[in-house]
């Protein structure tokens, strides 16, 4: 857990005034559900005990002075002259949803923001969903904006299209606004409904971080959000008023699939059954059928790394590790892939066996050195201190 009077005292030092709110967002991780949400699909993410922090204090002008602990870097911006900053990727998070709520017409005054986060980053856990989230979140308290859950989520999908240029989906900016502690979300991306389901006493979700990062993830991603939409479009003569790829079902890929170039069916078959593999996932944990749900996870891995090609593979030796571990159910890459992390289904009486098992496989395997996160499902976005000042 992050130490508030850490972070008070730090921004206290590095502004010469106290902060008037801090807010927190939280990373995630996804059981299951991966690259449905642009396909306006379903995805059954977490959110986690682990979060981004930003003490905040409203200025009298039109700057917003921002620190970021983890960078040791400042940004400096005014909100009239809002451009992106093409060196440094951290500052376009915060530039962008400042940007955004500008321009839904919503008043702001300048702030001084110190910005600090256990979420650890690159890792798939969404931590920069986390850092919009909160900052949006921010921005809100300190202008007395309020927006529901839903258009705080949509606000910082916006910022990372337009500032950071990656088309990413709903998920990450929505479980962060929504999660709900204790807690797996089955969210409807098309609607943005949601169902949270509990997370069974006797499990435990265990993150295990590869290590590997891949450079042109966020150009891999666009290329494969462009093919679901390509595929869709090659579709509509034939399935008439399909909208996206959530509308097409297996039986209609087996008679049309021949209308797809080579290389877009397999992507159309991922997000087609992988939209199948969630919602039997939220049924079968709801009914604490865990069992069933760690097939249905292994089922998605196969799908990611053979049809949608996302996975590399440390990630495939870690669900391979994980799957002959003890206490496991089930283990599949999480996130957009190309490096970042696994997430497996774990007894909970097994779990420190199941622990030391991965880090001392990992390492003989690939040499890595890897330390496994077991976690709890946390809540989402809240304001954790409101001093008397306005
Ligand atoms: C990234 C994106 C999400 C989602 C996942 C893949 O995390 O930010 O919107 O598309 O990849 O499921």
């Amino acid at each position: 857990m992050f130490e508030l009077s850490t972070l008070y005292a730090a921004f206290e030092r590095y502004f010469g005034h106290p902060p008037t709110r801090i807010a927190r967002a939280p990373g995630r991780v996804n059981l299951i559900g991966e690259h449905t949400d642009y396909n306006d699909g379903f995805v059954f993410p977490m959110a986690l005990d682990r979060a981004t922090y930003v003490a905040a204090r409203p200025r009298a002008d039109r700057i917003v002075r921002v620190f970021s602990v983890k960078f040791r870097e400042e940004d400096q911006f005014n909100l009239d002259q809002i451009v992106r900053d093409e060196q440094r990727q951290w500052v376009n998070y915060i530039r962008g949803v400042a940007k955004g709520l500008l321009a839904r017409d919503l008043p702001l005054r300048g702030a001084d923001l110190l910005i600090d986060s256990d979420v650890p980053a690159g890792s798939g856990l969404s931590s920069s969903a986390a850092l919009e989230v909160a900052v949006g979140y921010t921005f809100q308290l300190l202008n007395n904006i309020n927006l529901l859950g839903e258009e705080l989520a949509l606000l910082a999908q916006g910022a990372e299209h337009s500032f950071v240029g990656v088309k990413c989906g709903i998920m990450d900016q929505l479980i962060a606004a929504l999660g709900e502690a204790g807690h797996a979300l089955l969210i409807d991306c098309r609607d943005l409904s949601y169902r949270p389901v509990p997370i069974p006493a006797h499990v435990r979700v265990v993150v295990c971080d590869s290590g590997v990062r891949h450079r042109l993830a966020g150009s891999e991603y666009n290329q494969r959000r462009a093919g679901c939409e390509e595929a869709v479009r090659l579709l509509k003569p034939v399935l008439g008023k399909i909208q996206a790829l959530r509308d097409v079902r297996l039986t209609d890929l087996a008679e049309y699939g021949h209308l797809l170039p080579p290389d877009l069916l397999p992507l159309a078959r991922h997000v087609v059954s992988e939209n199948e593999r969630t919602l039997a996932a939220a049924d079968a944990l709801a009914a604490g059928d865990v069992v069933k749900m760690g097939q249905l996870m292994v089922e998605s891995h196969h799908s990611l790394r053979d049809d949608y090609r996302v996975s590399v593979p440390e990630l495939d030796t870690l669900v391979e590790l994980a799957l002959a571990a003890p206490g496991c159910y089930g283990s599949r890459m999480t996130g957009g892939g190309f490096g970042g992390s696994t997430v497996s289904l774990v007894a909970a009486d097994r779990v420190d066996e199941f622990v030391a098992a991965m880090i001392a496989g990992y390492a003989i395997r690939t040499g890595r050195t890897m330390q496994p996160l077991v976690c709890t499902a946390g809540a989402g976005v809240s304001c954790v201190y409101a001093s008397e000042e306005e």
